[in-house]
């Protein structure tokens, strides 16, 4: 998809953060822009923020209060907007997502629910009510794309990280089938796996459904002070917006972020070199580890010499704050 301007754009979660970023991207660049999101109060906010950054009218920008993993209430806010802009979207960009982490063994279904819900069950959601209303409304006539937003956490998974990597994986593999069935309608699909974004998603326990509050993770106020300041390094909304535009335009599959730390970078090869090198036999796979190993070793090596900074294995918790990622303390089978 190259040209947005005067086309309609539907993004998820666009009240906050990377959703934000982009319908302000998207908006500036002439799109009709509704942002769907679950709280009422930071719409309120995005709108005007949108309006200010895009010098766009008001009525450009449809605020659409609802929970994506409710179908019903999915499905009315998709009708508001063909009602509102006179059809379905050109983009949809599906971006709202939660996170919460903690051993894997220690996750409940409360967890599981919450998190794959949100991630994995709303861009479901989204591709069922919306995809059908798009291939009526524009195949081979005029260019339409779906977009998601991943994590690079569903290409790599820690053991921190269970349900969220999980259903991260789940929407970066979907999307490669999206991708593909598309092309027939003349249509595009592109999944965004960022690594670190300066947002609001170290707050998402504070609104967690009352139905699905048992974790099995150890959540406090200083657990989430601890996530937000690791994500107030993460890149800038609009910038990772950009990466998105961009590989939507050149209609790529997959848009990796540049702004991923180089370790990242390094698991993403390592893994990918896991899988071409899946028949070689087991001393073949250890001796090119042994290798990798020792090179990075050199590197971090030498960078210490050199007075650099070496990668850091972890983030530091700040002052006041409190480890995120741990289990819950009752739980009594966790190795801590
Ligand atoms: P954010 O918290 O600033 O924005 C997410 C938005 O989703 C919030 O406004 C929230 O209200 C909304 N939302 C959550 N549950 C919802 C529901 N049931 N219905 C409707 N809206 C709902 O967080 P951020 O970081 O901008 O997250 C955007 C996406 O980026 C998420 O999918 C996240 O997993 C992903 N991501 C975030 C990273 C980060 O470092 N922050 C890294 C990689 C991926």
């Amino acid at each position: 998809m190259k040209n947005f301007a005067g086309k309609i754009c539907f993004v998820t979660g666009g009240a906050s953060g990377a959703g934000l970023g982009q319908a302000k991207l998207f908006a500036k660049n002439g799109m009709k822009v509704a942002i769907a999101d679950v709280r009422e109060d930071a719409l309120e906010n995005a709108v005007k923020e949108i309006v200010a950054y895009a010098g766009c009218a008001e009525a450009d920008v449809l605020p659409l209060k609802v929970d994506l993993t409710n179908r019903a209430e999915y499905t009315a806010a998709a009708d508001k907007v063909e009602e509102t802009f006179g059809g379905p979207p050109h983009l949809l960009i599906q971006t709202a997502g939660v996170n919460s982490f903690g051993p894997v063994e220690a996750s409940t279904f409360d967890d599981f629910d919450w998190v794959v819900g949100v991630c994995f069950n709303h861009v479901v959601n989204g591709l069922l009510i919306f995809v059908p209303r798009m291939i009526k409304a524009y195949a081979n006539k005029e260019e339409f794309h779906v977009a998601t937003t991943a994590s690079m956490g569903g290409l790599m998974a820690g053991a921190g990280t269970g349900p969220y990597s999980a259903a991260k994986a789940g929407v970066i593999n979907l999307m490669y089938s999206y991708a593909d069935a598309l092309k027939k309608y003349g249509g595009g699909a592109t999944v965004l796996c960022p690594g670190n974004i300066n947002s609001n998603i170290g707050n998402a326990e504070k609104y967690r459904p009352a139905h699905l509050k048992n974790t099995g993770y150890h959540v406090t106020e200083g657990t989430m002070m601890h996530l937000r300041s690791v994500h107030a390094i993460g890149i800038d909304p609009v910038e990772l917006a950009e990466i998105l535009k961009e590989a939507i335009e050149n209609g790529r599959i997959l848009a990796l972020p540049d702004h991923n730390p180089e370790s990242w970078k390094d698991q993403l090869r390592g893994l990918n070199e896991t899988i071409e090198n899946y028949t070689l036999t087991k001393a073949e796979r250890d001796a090119i580890q042994a290798e990798k190993m020792k090179a990075m070793k050199e590197m971090m090596e030498k960078m210490k010499a050199e007075g650099k900074e070496v990668p850091m294995m972890g983030w530091a918790v700040p002052e006041g704050g409190e480890a995120f990622g741990q289990a819950r303390k009752d739980l009594d089978w966790i190795k801590r």
